[in-house]
């Protein structure tokens, strides 16, 4: 896709790939978004039992899959063998769990990656770096936003390299915390929930040389209105529907 190279106002980001169409973090899934022509894809990761890293967003298996338990308590070849789109609808049975690199292959060369760490404390030093080592291999370190809600876990990532690129994910109303966090981190973003994305938070953050990516939109005003409070990003389960922001009249969601 030309998008990647194209310079755009905004960055159109699909939230665990189209996860309102297809079951979220699978390859259906990705492969709509990509067909979107996004810029980016936002996708959680953690570490399986055998330190692999797994594109999920529940620690626990039972939402998203037919597996059971913790997905650190099974090795990556185990939760492959685990139905990863049947909980959505019968006719998407048959996706499967996937592993950071697989997604890489599918999906990195025409959309960057927006890697959320979703690991226990525990796992931060570990995740921190598999994770370095993984985008490092693929050449996709520089181009891939990393974030999350715990500053520390950005923190392990920093002590692996230097040329990570950190988001800081945000949901609370003291704004002064997230500023000392992100310049702490070097971070490049803030990822406010899109509530607290203000005129008053963003002047804030341009000022702090970071971009405002928010999450999670999937109405077509709320896009517009965002964008007009200079966000750079929009993050939504429904990739299909950035189309309709820049032109009047066609909101499927009014
Ligand atoms: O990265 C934005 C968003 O995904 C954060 O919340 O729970 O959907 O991972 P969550
Ligand atoms: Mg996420």
């Amino acid at each position: 896709s030309i998008s990647r190279w194209m310079s755009r106002t905004w960055l159109r980001i699909a939230h665990r790939g189209a996860s309102g169409r297809a079951p979220e973090h699978t390859r259906r899934a990705f492969e709509l978004a990509l067909a979107a022509g996004v810029d980016m894809i936002e996708l959680d990761v953690q570490l399986s039992r055998d330190d692999e890293l797994v594109v999920m967003h529940d620690l626990r298996l039972e939402r998203t899959t037919t597996g059971q338990g913790l997905v650190r308590e099974h090795d990556l070849s185990d939760l492959r063998r685990f139905d990863a789109g049947s909980w959505f609808s019968q006719e998407l049975a048959g996706e499967r769990v996937l592993s950071l690199s697989e997604l890489i292959v599918l999906a990195a060369v025409e959309a960057r990656l927006n890697v959320e760490i979703k690991s226990a404390p525990a796992d931060w030093d570990v995740l921190a770096r598999r994770l370095v080592l993984c985008l490092r291999a693929e050449g996709q370190l520089e181009s891939t936003v990393i974030s999350c809600f715990e500053p520390r876990a950005l923190q392990a990532v920093r002590a692996q390299a230097a040329e990570a690129q950190l988001g800081l994910l945000w949901e609370n109303d003291d704004c002064m915390e997230a500023w000392r966090w992100t310049d702490e981190l070097r971070a490049v973003s803030i990822h406010p929930f899109w509530k607290l994305a203000t005129h008053e938070f963003t002047r804030t953050a341009h000022m702090h040389r970071l971009q405002t990516l928010v999450w999670t939109v999937n109405d077509v005003r709320t896009m517009r209105k965002l964008l007009r409070r200079q966000v750079d990003g929009i993050i939504s389960d429904f990739p299909e529907r950035f189309c309709y922001v820049d032109r009047c009249g066609t909101d499927p969601t009014a």
